[in-house]
């Protein structure tokens, strides 16, 4: 597993609130008051990447790498990312958790395009460290308020039609850290908790079919073959809509740390629930109040009760670039990107404002457009005049939901939920080109 620390960014980890600017004195007493990055305006902007070029490779010169016969086919029997690309990685905040077993890591977004995730930058969330499950000793048991317990093998649910389907995965602490304040300054750690990927298996409605689902039935727990033993309470009308049992992701068979040789998938809801070395499935009439949807995954309200069973994840959305690790290098335009979803359905529409919301934007919105899924957005168009502007994106639901701002949240939620923050984030773009996460208040 990586330890690599985030980005040294000026002010990596920080808690800022700050009013919109509205003339240029209280712009600059800003900026005065953001110290590293307020004086580092005068050093002027960062280095474009032409500027770093080797001359000898250039046009009309030929380039080094057109002189020589590259290496053969099989190099790399299982290809990897270009060396070039070695940056671009899973990463993880130390300090967040006590120990790597138990703990997270986070999606580099600002370096992906499209909507789907390549399966080596996936994030991790394990409660339990990863299992190694020897394909042939799985077993899936189903039993409970069923006619016929059932247990299936591995090669077993491969013989069931199989189907495909996009859906984004989305941890419910994805966010938890920036409640209270601007937090973590890189998108990979404010929102590098989700992942969206094509997934191939079985309906779970085929599986529960077979085994007979009694009439009173309401309920399935669904449990992980982990050492966390990882269970939830999945309400069965859910379980025969479109959950699903996978064994592959964007077409090859899962990841040991995505579940091998199994996984529960659950479109929409919060990740917890996507068990992972899926080993158990009982039926029953009730929920389980285990300790992940009781102690854990549920939302603590200003009045000190908590909100439980909040499965579906709210409309969200975040702009990946520009962003605190993609810093605009040069003014002039810029095409703003992002992405954008919701556990409800399709996205909308999603308005991008660079004035800190005094005025939106309709954004594009990339093809495929899918349920549950991400969605790629785009504002084209935009120039950058070197003034700091203050970025967001909010997305609408096909449903009508539309994405909160921090403030709305807060006055339904408190501040001492972890879980479920779909807020709006700002991105502020200072004078020099980089890019840091704030609040605005
Ligand atoms: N399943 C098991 N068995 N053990 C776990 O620790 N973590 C859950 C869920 N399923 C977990 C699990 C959580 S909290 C999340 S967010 C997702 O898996 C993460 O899935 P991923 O690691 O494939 O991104
Ligand atoms: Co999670």
């Amino acid at each position: 597993m990586n330890k690599t620390k985030p980005p040294a960014t000026p002010g990596n980890i920080h808690t800022k609130s700050v009013d919109l600017p509205t003339d240029t004195g209280r712009r600059k007493a800003l900026l005065a008051g953001l110290g590293a990055a307020g004086g580092a305006a005068a050093a002027g902007l960062m280095t474009p990447s032409r500027a770093l070029a080797d001359p000898a490779n250039l046009p009309p010169n030929v380039a080094d790498w057109s002189k020589v016969l590259g290496p053969g086919v099989d190099v790399a029997p299982y290809g990897m990312p270009s060396k070039f690309e070695k940056t671009v990685i899973r990463r993880y905040v130390d300090w967040l958790t006590a120990t790597p077993e138990s703990s997270i890591n986070f999606t580099p977004l600002y370096a992906l395009d499209g909507m789907v995730t390549p399966n080596g930058l996936c994030f991790e969330r394990h409660h339990g460290g990863v299992a190694e499950v020897i394909p042939d000793d799985y077993r899936l048991m189903i039993h409970g308020m069923v006619d016929r317990p059932l247990v299936f093998t591995y090669q077993d649910l491969k013989r069931f039609p199989p189907q495909s389907r996009f859906y984004f995965l989305e941890c419910a602490a994805n966010g938890g850290m920036e409640w209270r304040g601007a937090q973590l300054n890189g998108v990979q750690f404010t929102h590098g908790m989700v992942h969206c990927v094509q997934y191939t298996g079985v309906p779970l409605r085929t599986l529960l079919e077979e085994a007979g689902v009694k009439p009173k039935a309401k309920w399935l727990l669904v449990e992980g073959g982990d050492s966390a033993g990882m269970n939830r309470s999945l309400p069965l009308d859910k379980a025969l809509d479109d959950c699903m049992v996978v064994y592959s992701m964007n077409g090859e068979r899962l990841r040991a740390e995505q579940g091998y040789p199994i996984r529960l998938v659950v479109p929409g809801f919060e990740g917890n629930m996507w068990v992972k070395w899926l080993r158990r499935i009982e039926v029953g009439d009730g929920a389980w109040m285990a300790r992940e949807e009781t102690s854990k995954y549920t939302d603590l309200m200003p009045d000190g009760r908590a909100r439980r069973f909040t499965w579906e994840m709210d409309a969200k959305s975040v702009i990946t670039s520009p962003c605190p690790e993609l810093p605009c290098k040069q003014k002039g335009p810029q095409v703003i990107k992002g992405i954008a979803w919701s556990g409800r359905g399709k996205i909308a529409r999603v308005d991008v404002t660079v004035d800190g919301g005094r005025n939106w934007h309709q954004a594009r919105l990339e093809d495929p457009v899918l349920p549950k899924c991400l969605t790629r957005f785009y504002l084209d168009g935009w120039s950058w005049d070197g003034n700091p502007a203050y970025l967001q994106s909010r997305a609408i639901d096909e449903t009508g939901y539309v994405q909160p701002e921090m403030a709305a949240l807060q006055a339904v939620r408190g501040v001492n939920s972890i879980y479920h923050n779909n807020a709006i984030q700002t991105w502020r773009i200072n004078p020099t080109g980089e890019v840091e996460n704030v609040r605005l208040a």
